[in-house]
Protein backbone atom coordinates (compact mmCIF):
# COMPACT_ATOMS: atom_id res chain seq x y z
CA UNK A 1 0.00 0.00 0.00
CA UNK A 2 1.51 3.37 -0.83
CA UNK A 3 -1.05 5.47 0.86
CA UNK A 4 -0.10 6.75 3.92
CA UNK A 5 -1.72 5.96 7.30
CA UNK A 6 -4.32 8.30 8.59
CA UNK A 7 -2.84 9.82 12.13
CA UNK A 8 -4.08 7.50 15.09
CA UNK A 9 -4.46 11.53 16.88
CA UNK A 10 -4.34 14.31 14.78
CA UNK A 11 -2.37 16.47 16.76
CA UNK A 12 -1.67 18.82 13.52
CA UNK A 13 -5.43 19.60 12.97
CA UNK A 14 -5.68 20.83 16.65
CA UNK A 15 -2.21 22.23 16.50
CA UNK A 16 -3.58 24.64 13.24
CA UNK A 17 -6.70 25.48 15.07
CA UNK A 18 -4.44 27.17 17.93
CA UNK A 19 -1.55 28.18 16.26
CA UNK A 20 -1.91 31.50 16.92
CA UNK A 21 -2.60 31.79 20.68
CA UNK A 22 0.40 29.10 21.25
CA UNK A 23 2.91 30.55 19.18
CA UNK A 24 1.40 33.58 21.19
CA UNK A 25 2.18 32.21 24.40
CA UNK A 26 5.13 30.58 23.81
CA UNK A 27 6.77 34.18 22.77
CA UNK A 28 5.64 35.30 26.05
CA UNK A 29 7.57 33.04 27.53
CA UNK A 30 10.80 33.52 25.24
CA UNK A 31 10.15 37.35 26.25
CA UNK A 32 10.45 37.03 29.93
CA UNK A 33 13.17 34.42 30.24
CA UNK A 34 11.47 32.19 33.28
CA UNK A 35 11.96 28.92 31.78
CA UNK A 36 11.78 27.10 35.20
CA UNK A 37 9.05 28.13 37.26
CA UNK A 38 7.74 30.72 35.17
CA UNK A 39 4.61 33.14 35.65
CA UNK A 40 2.64 30.45 33.46
CA UNK A 41 2.84 27.48 35.59
CA UNK A 42 1.39 29.14 38.73
CA UNK A 43 -0.85 30.41 36.13
CA UNK A 44 -2.06 26.86 34.62
CA UNK A 45 -2.11 25.51 38.14
CA UNK A 46 -4.76 28.10 39.17
CA UNK A 47 -7.16 27.74 36.13
CA UNK A 48 -6.43 23.19 36.28
CA UNK A 49 -7.07 23.49 39.99
CA UNK A 50 -10.76 25.43 39.28
CA UNK A 51 -11.37 23.41 36.20
CA UNK A 52 -11.44 20.52 38.34
CA UNK A 53 -12.53 22.03 41.06
CA UNK A 54 -9.96 21.09 43.85
CA UNK A 55 -8.14 23.33 45.92
CA UNK A 56 -4.78 22.35 45.06
CA UNK A 57 -2.79 21.49 41.75
CA UNK A 58 0.82 21.20 41.45
CA UNK A 59 2.32 20.99 37.94
CA UNK A 60 4.74 18.05 37.51
CA UNK A 61 7.28 17.21 34.95
CA UNK A 62 5.36 14.02 33.91
CA UNK A 63 2.10 11.42 34.43
CA UNK A 64 4.86 9.40 35.95
CA UNK A 65 6.67 12.14 38.01
CA UNK A 66 3.33 12.69 39.25
CA UNK A 67 2.67 9.39 40.34
CA UNK A 68 5.72 9.15 42.50
CA UNK A 69 5.54 12.69 43.97
CA UNK A 70 1.92 11.66 45.21
CA UNK A 71 3.25 8.43 46.95
CA UNK A 72 6.65 10.27 48.41
CA UNK A 73 4.09 13.07 49.69
CA UNK A 74 1.80 9.89 51.62
CA UNK A 75 5.26 8.37 52.83
CA UNK A 76 5.42 4.94 51.09
CA UNK A 77 8.53 3.56 50.66
CA UNK A 78 10.40 -0.23 50.90
CA UNK A 79 8.72 -2.96 52.39
CA UNK A 80 4.76 -1.28 51.85
CA UNK A 81 2.17 -2.45 50.06
CA UNK A 82 -0.27 -0.41 47.11
CA UNK A 83 -3.15 -1.96 45.59
CA UNK A 84 -3.67 -0.76 41.89
CA UNK A 85 -4.78 -3.10 38.57
CA UNK A 86 -2.22 -5.08 36.21
CA UNK A 87 -4.36 -3.76 33.24
CA UNK A 88 -2.53 -0.63 32.88
CA UNK A 89 0.67 1.52 31.75
CA UNK A 90 3.59 0.58 33.54
CA UNK A 91 4.64 3.77 34.75
CA UNK A 92 1.32 2.91 37.28
CA UNK A 93 3.09 -0.27 38.71
CA UNK A 94 6.75 1.04 38.09
CA UNK A 95 6.23 3.87 40.30
CA UNK A 96 5.50 1.91 43.66
CA UNK A 97 8.15 -0.64 42.71
CA UNK A 98 10.91 2.31 42.32
CA UNK A 99 10.25 3.36 45.79
CA UNK A 100 10.74 -0.17 47.16
CA UNK A 101 7.07 -0.98 47.70
CA UNK A 102 5.44 -3.63 46.39
CA UNK A 103 2.54 -3.41 43.86
CA UNK A 104 -0.27 -5.72 44.97
CA UNK A 105 -2.51 -6.56 42.07
CA UNK A 106 -6.43 -7.38 41.29
CA UNK A 107 -8.15 -7.87 38.61
CA UNK A 108 -10.30 -5.55 36.50
CA UNK A 109 -14.48 -5.42 35.88
CA UNK A 110 -14.85 -7.20 32.84
CA UNK A 111 -17.34 -4.20 31.65
CA UNK A 112 -15.41 -1.23 32.46
CA UNK A 113 -11.37 -2.42 32.38
CA UNK A 114 -10.78 -0.85 35.68
CA UNK A 115 -10.23 -2.11 38.72
CA UNK A 116 -13.05 -4.40 40.27
CA UNK A 117 -13.12 -3.29 43.85
CA UNK A 118 -14.76 -6.12 44.82
CA UNK A 119 -11.44 -7.76 44.52
CA UNK A 120 -9.92 -4.77 46.76
CA UNK A 121 -11.00 -5.58 50.31
CA UNK A 122 -9.10 -9.39 50.06
CA UNK A 123 -5.95 -7.74 49.24
CA UNK A 124 -5.57 -5.76 52.12
CA UNK A 125 -3.28 -6.42 54.31
CA UNK A 126 -1.28 -4.63 57.50
CA UNK A 127 1.41 -3.43 54.85
CA UNK A 128 -1.41 -1.92 52.73
CA UNK A 129 -0.55 1.96 52.43
CA UNK A 130 -2.44 3.01 49.75
CA UNK A 131 -4.78 2.34 46.77
CA UNK A 132 -4.49 3.75 43.02
CA UNK A 133 -7.09 2.96 40.71
CA UNK A 134 -6.29 3.70 37.12
CA UNK A 135 -9.17 5.33 35.30
CA UNK A 136 -8.52 3.64 31.84
CA UNK A 137 -9.31 4.71 28.19
CA UNK A 138 -10.70 7.72 29.84
CA UNK A 139 -13.53 6.30 32.38
CA UNK A 140 -13.43 7.05 35.96
CA UNK A 141 -12.95 3.92 38.43
CA UNK A 142 -15.82 3.27 40.83
CA UNK A 143 -14.53 5.53 43.03
CA UNK A 144 -17.64 6.03 45.41
CA UNK A 145 -16.79 2.27 46.24
CA UNK A 146 -13.76 2.38 46.26
CA UNK A 147 -13.37 5.14 48.48
CA UNK A 148 -15.71 3.98 51.45
CA UNK A 149 -13.24 0.20 51.03
CA UNK A 150 -10.38 2.86 51.90
CA UNK A 151 -12.09 4.86 54.52
CA UNK A 152 -13.16 1.98 56.49
CA UNK A 153 -9.19 1.02 56.55
CA UNK A 154 -7.82 4.07 57.15
CA UNK A 155 -6.17 4.47 53.46
CA UNK A 156 -4.64 7.25 50.93
CA UNK A 157 -6.41 6.53 47.29
CA UNK A 158 -4.37 7.93 44.31
CA UNK A 159 -6.20 8.09 41.17
CA UNK A 160 -4.12 7.57 37.98
CA UNK A 161 -5.88 10.13 35.75
CA UNK A 162 -3.33 9.77 33.09
CA UNK A 163 -5.93 8.79 30.65
CA UNK A 164 -9.49 10.53 32.02
CA UNK A 165 -8.29 14.23 32.20
CA UNK A 166 -12.05 16.24 31.61
CA UNK A 167 -14.27 13.09 32.43
CA UNK A 168 -16.79 12.78 35.11
CA UNK A 169 -18.03 10.77 37.85
CA UNK A 170 -21.37 10.96 39.35
CA UNK A 171 -20.86 14.64 38.41
CA UNK A 172 -17.72 15.39 39.34
CA UNK A 173 -14.51 15.67 37.63
CA UNK A 174 -12.07 12.97 37.64
CA UNK A 175 -8.81 13.92 39.36
CA UNK A 176 -11.46 15.34 42.24
CA UNK A 177 -12.67 12.18 43.70
CA UNK A 178 -9.95 10.84 45.34
CA UNK A 179 -7.39 11.50 48.35
CA UNK A 180 -5.02 12.30 45.18
CA UNK A 181 -5.29 12.75 41.62
CA UNK A 182 -2.64 12.16 39.72
CA UNK A 183 -2.88 13.25 35.62
CA UNK A 184 0.07 13.22 32.70
CA UNK A 185 -0.02 16.03 29.71
CA UNK A 186 1.76 13.31 27.42
CA UNK A 187 1.23 14.96 23.75
CA UNK A 188 -1.70 12.25 23.21
CA UNK A 189 -3.67 12.38 26.57
CA UNK A 190 -6.67 14.46 26.45
CA UNK A 191 -4.88 17.61 27.38
CA UNK A 192 -1.73 17.20 25.75
CA UNK A 193 1.57 18.58 25.95
CA UNK A 194 4.32 19.47 23.55
CA UNK A 195 6.70 17.48 25.72
CA UNK A 196 6.08 15.81 28.79
CA UNK A 197 3.92 16.95 31.36
CA UNK A 198 1.90 16.03 34.81
CA UNK A 199 -0.16 17.52 37.55
CA UNK A 200 -1.39 16.35 40.98
CA UNK A 201 -4.32 17.38 42.52
CA UNK A 202 -5.43 17.64 45.95
CA UNK A 203 -7.73 19.13 48.61
CA UNK A 204 -5.29 18.20 51.37
CA UNK A 205 -3.10 21.17 52.72
CA UNK A 206 -0.92 18.85 54.07
CA UNK A 207 -0.04 17.19 51.05
CA UNK A 208 -0.12 19.82 48.64
CA UNK A 209 2.34 21.46 50.54
CA UNK A 210 4.68 17.99 50.56
CA UNK A 211 4.07 17.43 47.11
CA UNK A 212 4.93 21.18 46.19
CA UNK A 213 8.46 20.52 48.15
CA UNK A 214 9.03 17.45 46.63
CA UNK A 215 8.76 18.51 42.93
CA UNK A 216 11.47 20.69 43.86
CA UNK A 217 14.03 18.78 45.54
CA UNK A 218 12.44 18.32 49.00
CA UNK A 219 12.67 22.21 49.26
CA UNK A 220 11.06 24.33 51.44
CA UNK A 221 12.58 27.76 50.65
CA UNK A 222 15.61 28.29 47.89
CA UNK A 223 18.51 25.70 49.24
CA UNK A 224 16.64 24.70 52.53
CA UNK A 225 15.75 21.19 52.30
CA UNK A 226 13.13 19.53 54.30
CA UNK A 227 12.93 16.33 52.99
CA UNK A 228 14.24 14.32 49.97
CA UNK A 229 12.83 15.44 47.12
CA UNK A 230 13.37 15.24 42.79
CA UNK A 231 13.46 17.54 40.18
CA UNK A 232 9.73 16.97 39.31
CA UNK A 233 9.16 20.80 37.68
CA UNK A 234 6.86 21.15 34.27
CA UNK A 235 8.58 23.71 32.45
CA UNK A 236 7.54 26.83 31.47
CA UNK A 237 7.33 26.32 27.75
CA UNK A 238 4.58 23.18 28.69
CA UNK A 239 2.63 24.95 30.77
CA UNK A 240 2.60 27.92 28.17
CA UNK A 241 1.06 25.31 25.42
CA UNK A 242 -1.36 24.05 28.00
CA UNK A 243 -2.76 27.76 28.64
CA UNK A 244 -3.68 27.65 25.11
CA UNK A 245 -4.98 24.41 24.60
CA UNK A 246 -7.14 25.17 27.57
CA UNK A 247 -9.13 27.37 26.10
CA UNK A 248 -10.31 24.86 23.42
CA UNK A 249 -10.68 21.94 26.14
CA UNK A 250 -14.49 21.91 27.22
CA UNK A 251 -14.92 22.06 23.01
CA UNK A 252 -12.43 19.10 22.85
CA UNK A 253 -14.19 16.84 25.28
CA UNK A 254 -17.87 17.24 24.19
CA UNK A 255 -16.04 16.28 21.14
CA UNK A 256 -14.40 13.40 22.37
CA UNK A 257 -17.86 11.93 24.09
CA UNK A 258 -19.61 12.96 21.10
CA UNK A 259 -17.11 10.85 18.82
CA UNK A 260 -17.20 8.15 20.97
CA UNK A 261 -21.12 7.45 21.19
CA UNK A 262 -20.97 7.61 17.21
CA UNK A 263 -18.23 4.69 17.10
CA UNK A 264 -20.38 2.63 19.60
CA UNK A 265 -23.68 3.18 17.94
CA UNK A 266 -22.66 2.60 14.43
CA UNK A 267 -20.13 0.00 15.46
CA UNK A 268 -23.32 -1.95 17.24
CA UNK A 269 -25.34 -1.25 14.01
CA UNK A 270 -23.85 -2.94 11.60
CA UNK A 271 -21.81 -5.31 13.42
CA UNK A 272 -25.44 -7.19 14.11
CA UNK A 273 -25.82 -7.56 10.44
CA UNK A 274 -22.48 -8.54 9.72
CA UNK A 275 -20.80 -10.62 12.24
CA UNK A 276 -22.50 -10.92 15.46
CA UNK A 277 -20.63 -10.33 18.08
CA UNK A 278 -17.40 -9.82 16.25
CA UNK A 279 -16.75 -6.33 17.80
CA UNK A 280 -17.78 -5.36 21.41
CA UNK A 281 -17.65 -2.12 22.18
CA UNK A 282 -16.52 -0.10 25.14
CA UNK A 283 -19.36 0.18 27.57
CA UNK A 284 -19.80 3.84 29.60
CA UNK A 285 -21.21 3.79 33.21
CA UNK A 286 -24.56 5.66 33.51
CA UNK A 287 -23.19 7.74 36.00
CA UNK A 288 -19.80 8.67 33.73
CA UNK A 289 -18.46 10.02 30.80
CA UNK A 290 -15.63 8.82 29.22
CA UNK A 291 -12.90 11.41 27.57
CA UNK A 292 -12.18 8.07 25.58
CA UNK A 293 -8.11 8.73 25.33
CA UNK A 294 -8.34 5.68 23.53
CA UNK A 295 -11.53 3.90 21.96
CA UNK A 296 -10.59 0.86 22.69
CA UNK A 297 -13.11 -2.11 21.08
CA UNK A 298 -12.56 -5.65 21.41
CA UNK A 299 -11.95 -8.31 18.74
CA UNK A 300 -11.76 -11.89 18.64
CA UNK A 301 -9.08 -12.11 15.71
CA UNK A 302 -6.95 -8.98 16.64
CA UNK A 303 -3.88 -9.37 14.46
CA UNK A 304 -5.91 -10.65 11.33
CA UNK A 305 -7.83 -7.88 11.99
CA UNK A 306 -4.89 -5.26 12.66
CA UNK A 307 -3.89 -6.43 9.16
CA UNK A 308 -6.53 -6.03 7.07
CA UNK A 309 -7.22 -2.77 9.10
CA UNK A 310 -3.26 -1.59 8.11
CA UNK A 311 -3.76 -2.53 4.43
CA UNK A 312 -7.29 -0.10 4.19
CA UNK A 313 -4.67 2.83 5.82
CA UNK A 314 -6.16 2.67 9.05
CA UNK A 315 -3.59 2.40 11.99
CA UNK A 316 -4.40 0.60 15.20
CA UNK A 317 -2.40 0.30 18.56
CA UNK A 318 -3.04 -2.30 21.41
CA UNK A 319 -3.06 -0.62 25.13
CA UNK A 320 -1.48 -3.10 26.48
CA UNK A 321 -0.86 -6.55 25.09
CA UNK A 322 0.99 -7.83 28.05
CA UNK A 323 -0.76 -7.31 31.71
CA UNK A 324 1.75 -6.02 33.92
CA UNK A 325 2.08 -9.47 36.23
CA UNK A 326 3.05 -11.11 33.39
CA UNK A 327 5.92 -8.42 31.89
CA UNK A 328 9.88 -9.58 32.87
CA UNK A 329 9.75 -6.46 34.93
CA UNK A 330 7.60 -8.13 37.67
CA UNK A 331 8.28 -11.26 37.15
CA UNK A 332 9.73 -11.27 40.62
CA UNK A 333 6.09 -11.11 42.14
CA UNK A 334 5.31 -14.32 41.13
CA UNK A 335 2.27 -14.45 39.57
CA UNK A 336 1.69 -16.33 36.74
CA UNK A 337 -0.23 -16.86 34.00
CA UNK A 338 -4.12 -17.47 35.42
CA UNK A 339 -3.33 -15.02 38.12
CA UNK A 340 -5.79 -12.44 36.79
CA UNK A 341 -7.77 -14.26 34.15
CA UNK A 342 -9.71 -10.97 32.87
CA UNK A 343 -6.94 -8.87 32.36
CA UNK A 344 -5.47 -11.80 30.73
CA UNK A 345 -8.32 -12.44 28.23
CA UNK A 346 -8.78 -8.73 27.71
CA UNK A 347 -5.04 -8.23 26.98
CA UNK A 348 -5.47 -10.33 23.67
CA UNK A 349 -8.51 -8.49 22.40
CA UNK A 350 -7.98 -5.21 23.12
CA UNK A 351 -7.70 -2.56 19.57
CA UNK A 352 -7.45 1.43 19.80
CA UNK A 353 -9.18 2.78 17.03
CA UNK A 354 -8.27 6.61 15.68
CA UNK A 355 -9.34 8.74 17.73
CA UNK A 356 -8.96 12.55 18.90
CA UNK A 357 -11.22 15.53 18.85
CA UNK A 358 -10.61 16.46 15.62
CA UNK A 359 -11.36 13.39 14.17
CA UNK A 360 -14.29 14.30 11.04
CA UNK A 361 -17.14 12.42 10.43
CA UNK A 362 -16.33 11.16 7.34
CA UNK A 363 -13.02 10.05 8.37
CA UNK A 364 -14.98 7.75 10.85
CA UNK A 365 -17.25 6.69 8.61
CA UNK A 366 -14.66 5.10 6.61
CA UNK A 367 -12.60 3.28 9.24
CA UNK A 368 -16.04 1.89 10.50
CA UNK A 369 -16.64 0.51 7.39
CA UNK A 370 -13.01 -0.71 7.08
CA UNK A 371 -13.01 -2.44 10.95
CA UNK A 372 -16.24 -4.01 10.32
CA UNK A 373 -15.04 -5.45 6.83
CA UNK A 374 -11.93 -6.39 8.28
CA UNK A 375 -13.83 -8.39 11.28
CA UNK A 376 -15.53 -10.25 9.29
CA UNK A 377 -13.41 -12.58 8.54
C1 LIG B 1 -2.39 5.02 33.05
C2 LIG B 1 -1.13 5.82 32.89
N1 LIG B 1 -0.40 6.12 33.98
C3 LIG B 1 0.73 6.85 33.90
C4 LIG B 1 1.18 7.32 32.70
C5 LIG B 1 2.47 8.06 32.67
O1 LIG B 1 2.37 9.35 32.15
P1 LIG B 1 3.63 10.05 31.46
O2 LIG B 1 3.83 9.44 30.13
O3 LIG B 1 3.23 11.49 31.40
O4 LIG B 1 4.79 9.85 32.36
C6 LIG B 1 0.45 7.07 31.53
C7 LIG B 1 0.88 7.63 30.24
O5 LIG B 1 1.28 7.05 29.32
C8 LIG B 1 -0.72 6.27 31.62
O6 LIG B 1 -1.45 5.97 30.54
Amino acid sequence: MSDPLMPFIDLKAQYAALKPRIQDRINRVLDHGQYIMGPEVEELEQKLATFVGVKHCIAASSGTDSLMIAMMALGIGVGDEVITTPFTFIATAEMIALLGAKPVFVDIDPRTYNINPKNIEAAITPKTKAIIPVSLYGQCADFDVINAIANKHGLPVIEDAAQSFGATYKGNKSCALSTIGSTSFFPSKPLGAYGDGGALFTNDDRLAKAMREIRVHGQEKRYYHSRIGINGRLDTIQAAILLAKLERFDWEVGQRIKLGARYSELIQKQNVGITQDAIITPYVEPYSTSVYAQYTVLVRNREQVQQKLKEMCIPTAVHYPIPLHLQSAFASLGQGAGSFPISEDLSKQVMSLPMGPDLDDSMQLIIIDSLLKAAAI
